[in-house]
């Protein structure tokens, strides 16, 4: 492992809903963090060289009988430990504290009086609003160990040891709501830990080059790229460290949007200057996925896919034992191939979950630790032209995850069609740059409508909007209703087989941003 990845934070992640949101906030102050299974053994967490751990919160009570366990020769270490929420409940029984079930839980804001600030309450005011989502609370300190704060309702709300190594919170400081968590986070990482703000754009570039030069030495590698920014940056990267032995691929798997194969494989050559090709893929695909309904199942099928072209277009190139690919640290989570917890599948992301068993490639993912937000901003460090940089970004499976039901020649027209339409009204009303990603979904369920003075029974369309920062969370965007008029109304007019239009508002959670 590099240097870039030392002196940095490992997290163990007890289940929290908000262990992401822990590591994110650690980058956002330039440090690396990485998020580990709780039960690692120590051996592994040292091998990271950490400066500081955490211990995330977590739904169980450290005296149910399923709670998660870990390494407890991590105490023994001179490391400093923040504890959070369940994280709290550990270290203060580990180390001689008593913790209780309580009655009456505080979820939600809450009030802290700070009692001792000089180390992680350092710069801070006597009184901050906190995030607290606990039911378990401490009701006898370890011996030696300080109470640093205590809630409006006298409940203990942060401690530490005699020695300043060992630091607990019984809120979140990395939840928004908690006005001065990012204070609360830099004192112990800088002022308590030492850890080095070495994790920038700049210098991961350059390690990421280094890295890739000697994994490749003097081989070739494709790279397979969908128009999107994460492939994009993956191919300036190749491009950049091994230049000619990097050849970008774009397949048309014939689920693109309208005219995007085409236009991808311009804006890349021109914007980039890479060595790029386009291979009209669609039959190979298309046929594997007729009357497939179930999503898992298309995923799978279109990722496999991917992979088979990818082995026969590569032997034009000679031989060829890499494959990079523009996978993100959210599609590793969401695969349920984390290194963190058990976590749960949500969806094969299809460069992760659906690979084949038999791929001949070694792959080579250089985004892999990365969430979007840090991807833009490597974009950005690569000169990468603003237009691929803003595009909104656009799945591996493509339409075929928004054709619901069976993919059919006729329903990717129809969807292709529409959702021209509407991104072209999100270009024409100034939306789409304020807009995180939007597209069409077809429904396979059929309406009646009547259309001068015929009756008609057609297709439902549905179309959906959100903002996000990493794809993790997302939240509806609120389009303006003349908008809204004038795409359900272009659509309608214009597109054959569509005959009423539906606006999707759910959040993520508890819906996820594509419909399968
Ligand atoms: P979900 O639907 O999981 O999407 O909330 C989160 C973000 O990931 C994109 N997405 C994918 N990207 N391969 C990708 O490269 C995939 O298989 C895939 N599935 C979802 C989705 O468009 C959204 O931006």
């Amino acid at each position: 492992m590099s240097d870039l990845y030392y002196g940095g934070v490992i997290i163990l992640d007890f289940g929290s809903q908000y262990t992401q949101l822990i590591a994110r906030r650690i980058r956002e102050q330039n440090v690396y963090s990485q998020i580990v299974s709780p039960s690692i053994p120590l051996e592994k967490i040292l091998k990271h060289k950490p400066k500081a751990i955490i211990f995330s919160g977590g739904p169980s009570s450290i005296y149910s009988e399923n709670a998660p366990k870990f390494d407890d020769r991590i105490l023994t270490q001179k490391i400093p430990i923040l504890g959070i929420c369940y994280g709290l409940h550990l270290l203060v029984q580990n180390s001689g504290g008593r913790v209780e079930s309580s009655q009456q839980g505080e979820y939600g804001l809450a009030e802290v009086n700070v009692k001792i600030s000089d180390s992680i309450f350092k710069d801070l005011p006597s009184s901050i609003k906190v995030w607290m989502s606990h039911g378990d609370k401490v009701m006898k300190t370890p011996p030696g160990w300080n109470v640093l704060a205590f809630s409006s309702n006298d409940v203990i709300a942060a401690l530490s040891n005699s020695s300043n190594t060992k630091f607990a919170t019984q809120f979140h400081p990395e939840v928004y709501h908690t006005n001065m968590g990012n204070l609360i986070l830099r004192n112990f990482l800088f002022n308590i830990s030492g850890c080095i703000p070495n994790w920038n754009s700049k210098n991961f570039v350059d390690e990421k080059l280094k890295e890739i030069k000697s994994k490749v030495k003097d081989n070739n590698v494709i790279v397979g790229v969908s128009g999107g920014v994460d492939s994009s940056v993956v191919a300036a990267l190749m491009h950049k460290a091994v230049g000619v032995q990097s050849k970008a691929i774009i397949i048309d798997h014939g689920l693109m949007r309208k005219n995007e194969a085409k236009r991808c494989v311009e804006e890349l050559k021109k914007g980039l200057g890479i060595n790029i090709s386009l291979h009209d893929e669609k039959k190979y695909f298309l046929k594997k996925l007729k009357g497939i309904t179930d999503p898992e199942e298309k995923r799978k099928i279109i990722g496999n896919q991917f992979i088979y072209s990818f082995q026969r277009i590569s032997k034009n190139f000679g031989n060829v034992p890499f494959l990079a690919q523009g996978t993100l640290y959210p599609d590793v989570i969401e695969s349920g191939v984390s290194h963190g917890k058990e976590a749960a599948l949500i969806k094969s992301h299809h460069n992760v979950g659906g690979l084949p068993d038999d791929m001949d490639f070694k792959l080579i993912e250089p985004l892999r630790d990365l969430f979007k937000d840090e991807v833009r901003d490597l974009a950005k460090e690569l000169e990468i032209p603003d237009f691929l940089i803003g595009r909104h970004p656009f799945p591996g499976p493509g339409l075929g995850v928004r054709i619901i039901g069976e993919i059919t020649n006729e329903r990717i027209k129809i969807l292709q069609e529409a959702d021209q339409i509407f991104i072209d009204v999100l270009y024409e009303d100034g939306l789409y740059n304020k807009i995180w990603q939007a597209f069409a979904v077809l429904i396979p369920v059929k309406t009646v409508g009547v259309m001068g003075d015929q009756r008609t029974y057609d297709n439902l369309l549905g179309i959906r909007a959100v903002n996000s920062t990493d794809g993790m969370t997302a939240d509806w965007y609120r389009i303006p209703e003349d908008s809204l008029n004038k795409i359900s109304n272009r659509i309608v007019n214009h597109v054959k087989g569509v005959n009423r239009i539906v606006y999707d508002i759910t959040s993520k959670p508890p819906g996820t941003i594509e419909w399968e």
